[in-house]
């Protein structure tokens, strides 16, 4: 059974470790000691394998390492450049072109500017798809450069393994959080590892979306801790994000972010107290691209020598997915603190380690991970709220059917399945019964089997349910 890399969700963290065991074997077998980050010359581990790239956005990095990458396994690389003068441009979709692809390749690398673009390459692909970026989704191949340059970063320190490298790490995460799909990967990983994620959003409006705030909270139990109560005023931002390794009893510090008692160890607390500065600072640049037409301009964020020289930043390392526009400075690149162009340089070993292990030609990855939420498939009462997402483009629409993993534990909330956007139906209704109701919290008593979701009333008269007349249970006829 193939595995894919749509979200950084789709590894899990053993696997992720396993993944840098494979890139650290490359470079110390490929790189020279003059420069460790670099591989050279051409091994032979995918010599009777091709990789495709099929990308409809821009992008230097990640195609160019992906096809280095390829090259360096001793494999072959097709590649549409700029895939949007293919077939697209004649209307064909993604399910097609994926579908012809995989008769061309081993293995697709697909970048698209619709959310949930890759999740569709991968449904229809019958070879590994990886994502390399989706609209302002996720970027997962870039995470996992990220995290091998955090690793790498620390080592001999804090340890070998991603887990002991990360625990306890202090992340700023920096300029448009909104948009960027770099971070929103990013942070979804930091979590996981136990690092504290500390979000510096260019402006108000750059801030985390909902649902990737949700996700932090829902998925890996992220607590949002007021940053003033930890690091004093020295850092411009309102909250951090703290991942207890397990839920705790002991309550003592209270978030006004949350609004909630948090619940840290004693020891999770004094560490949180004792944070001094920050341990990197990850810039990214306004994705001008996604940005609303309407949308005012902002005095974007510099990161400089000068703005390093703050106290929170004193021994911070800079790191940048790049391109970088103006937000980071040319004065940090001779600085040791900048370690940008080696995590760019990362992205050929730790990409050769991923198609190694996807093509099965290093051990590394398992079977594929459960499925951690139900899931919703009535493709025809709800639709997703985002308008880039896949699955709202008229396209797409022809073959594809929304779909979304119930979430909700009070209410019934929903995440696409493609974008992850979450919504909350406002009403529940039965497909046996035809019966519906505002009342949503009484959802759980209807099997998911038979449960339906609408939006509003209007959505459920029109595909012919009924109010329910009395307040009995609605599952109560076939319990
Ligand atoms: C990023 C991307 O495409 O999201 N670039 C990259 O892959 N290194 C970041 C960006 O474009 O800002």
């Amino acid at each position: 059974m193939f595995r894919d890399v749509v979200s950084i969700d789709d590894l899990s963290d053993q696997e992720i470790e396993n993944v840098f065991d494979i890139a650290d074997a490359f470079l110390s077998d490929m790189a020279t000691p003059e420069k460790p980050y670099r591989i050279q010359g051409r091994a032979s581990v995918a010599e009777d394998f091709i990789l495709a790239t099929l990308f409809y956005e821009p992008s230097t990095r990640t195609r160019m390492s992906f096809e280095s990458a390829m090259l360096r396994l001793g494999g072959r690389v097709i590649s549409s450049a700029d895939a949007r003068a293919t077939s697209t441009a004649k209307g064909e979709t993604i399910a097609d072109t994926v579908r012809v692809t995989q008769n061309y390749a081993d293995v697709i690398v697909i970048r698209h500017p619709w959310e949930g673009a890759a999740q569709v390459a991968a449904d229809y692909a019958d070879i590994p798809v990886i994502n390399a970026g989706d609209g302002a989704h996720e970027h997962p191949t870039q995470t996992l450069c990220d995290l091998y340059t955090l690793r790498t970063a620390q080592q001999p320190r804090r340890g070998r393994t991603t887990r002991e490298s990360l625990k306890d790490l202090t992340v700023v995460l920096s300029g448009d959080l909104r948009h960027g799909r770099t971070v929103h990967s990013l942070a979804y990983a930091l979590a996981r590892f136990g690092a504290r994620i500390v979000p510096l959003p260019a402006a108000e409006n750059y801030s985390f979306p909902d649902h990737v705030r949700h996700r932090l909270e829902t998925d890996y139990g992220c607590i949002p801790v007021a940053v003033d109560e930890v690091l004093g005023e020295s850092l411009p931002a309102d909250v951090l994000y703290v991942t207890p390794e397990k839920p705790h009893q002991l309550s003592l510090i209270t978030s006004d972010v949350a609004e909630v008692s948090i619940k840290l160890s004693l020891k999770e607390q004094k560490a949180l107290r004792s944070i001094k500065g920050v341990d990197f600072f990850y810039a990214t640049r306004l994705q001008a691209e996604r940005k609303d037409a309407d949308e005012a301009e902002i005095d974007y964020p510099v990161v400089n020598a000068e703005f390093l020289k703050k106290k929170p930043y004193k021994h911070s390392q800079v790191m940048h997915p790049l391109p970088r526009v103006n937000e980071l400075s040319y004065d940090l690149d001779d600085d040791s603190r900048g370690v940008y162009f080696r995590q760019a340089a990362y992205g050929v070993p730790v990409r050769m380690a991923l198609i190694a292990a996807l093509l099965e030609l290093r051990p590394g990855l398992g079977g594929p991970l459960r499925e951690k939420y139900p899931i919703y498939n009535r493709a025809d009462t709800l639709s997703c709220p985002n308008l880039q997402c896949v699955t709202r483009q008229s396209s797409e629409q022809r073959y594809l059917t929304p779909q979304f993993r119930i979430i909700g534990q009070e209410r019934p909330v929903v995440r696409c399945m493609y974008c992850d956007h979450e919504q909350e139906p406002h009403i529940i209704s039965n497909a046996r019964s035809r019966k519906y109701r505002k009342e949503t919290s009484a959802w759980k008593s209807i099997k998911i089997d038979d449960l339906v979701l609408f939006s509003d009333e209007r959505d459920a008269e029109q595909a012919g349910h009924q109010p329910v007349k009395t307040d009995a249970p609605v599952s109560a006829s076939h319990a």
